[in-house]
């Protein structure tokens, strides 16, 4: 039987080939492969710095500690993301105030400003499935409070919002690096982009101990730091991101084309250009096609079927949190797709062929 899988990564002889390099190079942390991969992601995401770290949420802990998130302090986050949005300001006693989202799947920026408080600093919209959140109006509402904004692009690399690329627009844009995002390093890994080259120095700085030089430390900082062999393999996969992230395009494409009428595609702004890290359908009958799709050897996933205000972490936390009746809605009727850079347009046939024959179209 045919076997697809939900993601896969990139991996050809030229990322072997730099593995190997760094692995005989007698460098490992820190160095030359390292430094040139920051360079190249800023060049490419468009900002003066980029900071490796171990993850997205190393790197999300590292900005809010060098941004003093304070005890009490609030966010406005979606509540539809991975877990990790929110885990780095709930451990600096900062409170994620849940927004429910739009049909993007994004934050519903209409529903920011009710949700502000005197304690609100900041917000923290999240690119999800690739697609941008609508940054012109949390720029506005950002402005308008004085509240700073972290942008969440651990699923959209290269994604743009009226042609520029997520993770050059708010303060700082954290990235991840996990084997199944658009960009990876094979592994764990995460990297913050920002303008601000004294925010740049302290995550430099407290991602290695609090250092700048090797004896003195500055600060009570941690070991988040990014090594050589992951480094030189993430620069072959950016040299390759955007003929990945247009051929994810493609499958969608195809994906919407095929499945019009049968199922909820999911929707591209005019403003997007999204890059697909999830293609994800809706639909009542959810399970029954997934279990469907796995009798063909089709990989699915669901991405996410419990909402962060609904999570036992965080309901033990606050108990009366408000209900998001779209978010607690679509969580019961997402699907995700196989997607990724390489995935042959005849398997996305295969696919849509199953959903159409379990809704008897076929
Ligand atoms: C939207 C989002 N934010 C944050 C993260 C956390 O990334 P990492 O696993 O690199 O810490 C992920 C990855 O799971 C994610 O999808």
């Amino acid at each position: 039987m045919k076997k697809i899988p939900l993601s896969r990564v990139f991996l050809t002889e030229e990322v072997r080939k730099a593995a190997l390099r760094a692995l005989n190079s007698g460098s490992y942390i820190l160095a030359k492969e390292c430094e040139a991969f920051e360079a190249e992601l800023a060049d490419y995401i468009g900002t003066k710095h980029a900071v490796l770290c171990s993850s997205w949420t190393a790197g999300g802990f590292l900005l809010h500690r060098a941004m003093g998130l304070k005890v009490g302090d609030e966010i406005l986050v979606p509540s539809h993301t991975a877990f990790p949005s929110i885990e780095p300001m709930i451990h600096f006693g900062a409170k994620p105030v849940f927004i429910d989202i739009n049909e993007t799947y994004c934050l519903d920026v209409d529903l920011l400003e009710a949700s502000i408080t005197p304690r609100t600093v900041g917000i923290l919209p999240v690119h999800l499935y690739g697609h941008p959140a609508n940054l012109d109006r949390v720029f506005e509402i950002a402005r308008k409070h004085d509240l700073w904004v972290i942008e969440d692009c651990a699923q959209a690399h290269g994604a743009r919002f009226k042609g520029k690329c997520v993770g050059s627009m708010g303060v700082a844009g954290a990235f991840s690096f996990y084997p199944s995002k658009n960009l990876t390093v094979m592994g764990d890994g995460g990297c913050i982009t920002t303008n601000d080259s004294a925010l740049a120095d302290d995550l430099r700085m407290l991602r290695n101990h609090g250092r700048k030089s090797k004896y003195i430390h500055e600060a009570v900082g941690y070991n988040y730091r990014f090594n050589e062999i992951q480094a030189a393999i993430g620069r072959v996969e950016l040299r390759n991101i955007d003929k990945l992230n247009e051929h994810r395009r493609r499958v969608a494409a195809r994906y919407t084309e095929r499945l019009s009428g049968v199922v909820k595609a999911p929707p591209e702004k005019e403003w997007a250009h999204a890059v697909y890290h999830m293609y994800v359908i809706r639909t009542e009958r959810r399970d029954e096609l997934a279990k469907h799709l796995q009798s063909k050897g089709i990989g699915t996933g669901i991405h996410y079927p419990v909402a962060n205000h609904q999570q036992p972490a965080v309901t033990k936390l606050y108990p009366h949190l408000p209900k998001l009746p779209r978010t607690e809605a679509v969580v019961k009727e997402i699907l995700s797709m196989p997607i990724y850079g390489e995935l042959p347009l005849e398997d996305v046939d295969y696919v849509c062929d199953a959903i159409l024959e379990f809704f008897g179209k076929q």
